[in-house]
């Protein structure tokens, strides 16, 4: 009988065991269209065909100068909860146009990942681009070069090991992150796309991973990140199913698909378009983060909420205090003299006709 009800919830546990693996990707330049077609929330899981076919997506569109397909054995979920260990990352990360994070692409049997290889093939047939292939540990692998032909970095780190303490994953994560600001670095190119993915999965149960309820959905996000409650603060801790929240899922700009690295490349296109184009102003309503500055950081006249007189400045007053009491004085002198001169003119008047009027 025990042994039964051990059975079974051992075939309920295999049963709703899946396996998963996580994978990042992001570009410099928008990929047109690419959030807008994932038709979920990122954190619900995603399936492998629908992973490749984003990648491949956005790969065949050769939007960038410099790709790094950078494959991690072992990496798992949790080792992105240490933000200190993907410094550089996250600093492309957030200069990035598009991201695609997938905390969860679910795969069918254990180890069976992304085919990196497919994405080379893609990118060398439609981006005519070459391939470098580097093992993450030896900095003098990473190519040196200042053409403008378009380069594939592949970088096969060594694998994680799963008996290794966290801060020693931690440690090994910092020195990959350093490898990849060295690559982007040799790179002539501000335009750049990272996949940052594993070939190894790991088993999870399938329900703590899809239940709707847990999502954290856009309109739950306060305009100001800083005021984040404690409640949603322990949802997101405990949360299998994110990748560096604060860039993906608070950043509420992030829920907009524009370019940010616009920087003067307009040429090339003719009156109309350009004249279309300069007429777009959707973006300032998409953009709805709210950037709050430090006071001492205002430019001159930032903080004022309408335009006021000197006077009604405290400061200007406090500060020239004397200036303004002479300014005043003579001002009242003047005043005071003119009124008298009036008076006087009109006295005159008066008496001179009465005279007239008395010979
Ligand atoms: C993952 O990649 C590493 C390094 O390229 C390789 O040695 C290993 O066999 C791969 N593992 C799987 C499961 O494909
Ligand atoms: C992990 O630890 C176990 C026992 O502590 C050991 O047998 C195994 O070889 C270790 N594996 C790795 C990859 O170090
Ligand atoms: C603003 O900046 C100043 C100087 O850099 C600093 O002392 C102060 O704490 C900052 N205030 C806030 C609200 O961050």
């Amino acid at each position: 009988m025990l042994v039964d009800f051990v059975c079974l919830v051992c075939l309920v546990a295999v049963c709703s065991a899946n396996t998963v693996f996580p994978s990042l990707f992001f570009s410099y330049k928008l990929v047109p269209g690419l959030r807008v077609s994932v038709d979920h929330s990122d954190q619900m899981p995603f399936s492998l065909p629908e992973a490749e076919s984003l990648l491949t997506r956005a790969f065949e569109q050769c939007l960038s100068n410099g790709y790094i397909i950078a494959n991690v054995p072992g990496l798992k979920l949790e080792d992105f909860a240490s933000f200190d260990s993907f410094q550089h990352i996250r600093d492309q990360m957030t200069k990035s146009s598009t991201i695609l994070s997938m905390p969860n692409v679910l795969s069918n049997s254990e180890g069976d990942t992304l085919d990196l290889n497919r994405f080379e093939s893609v990118l060398s047939v439609h981006c005519n681009a070459r391939m470098h292939y580097i093992d993450g540990v030896d900095e003098d692998q990473i190519p040196r070069y200042r053409d403008t032909r378009t380069r594939v970095i592949r970088v096969d780190f060594p694998a994680l090991s799963s008996n290794a303490t966290d801060e020693n994953r931690n440690k090994r994560l910092q020195n990959y992150d350093e490898m990849i600001m060295k690559i982007i670095r040799e790179m002539p190119t501000p335009s750049i796309s990272v996949l940052f993915t594993t070939n190894t999965t790991k088993e999870i149960d399938i329900d703590e991973i899809t239940d709707k309820n847990s999502i954290i959905r856009e309109n739950e996000i306060p305009a100001n990140p800083k005021v984040i409650s404690l409640d949603m603060r322990n949802k997101v801790r405990t949360s299998k199913r994110m990748i560096f929240p604060d860039i993906t899922v608070f950043d509420k700009s992030r829920y907009f698909e524009y370019e940010r690295n616009e920087k003067g490349e307009r040429g090339g296109l003719d009156k109309d378009t350009a004249k279309k184009q300069s007429k777009d102003d959707t973006w300032l309503k998409r953009k709805k983060k709210k950037i709050v500055k430090n006071k001492s950081l205002y430019r001159f006249g930032e903080d004022d909420k309408k335009t006021t007189s000197a006077l009604a400045n405290q400061d200007f007053v406090h500060d020239n205090a004397l200036l303004i009491v002479c300014m005043a004085g003579i001002f009242a002198f003047i005043v005071f003299f003119d009124v008298v001169k009036i008076g006087f003119t009109m006295l005159k008047k008066v008496v001179s006709t009465s005279k007239r009027k008395s010979e």
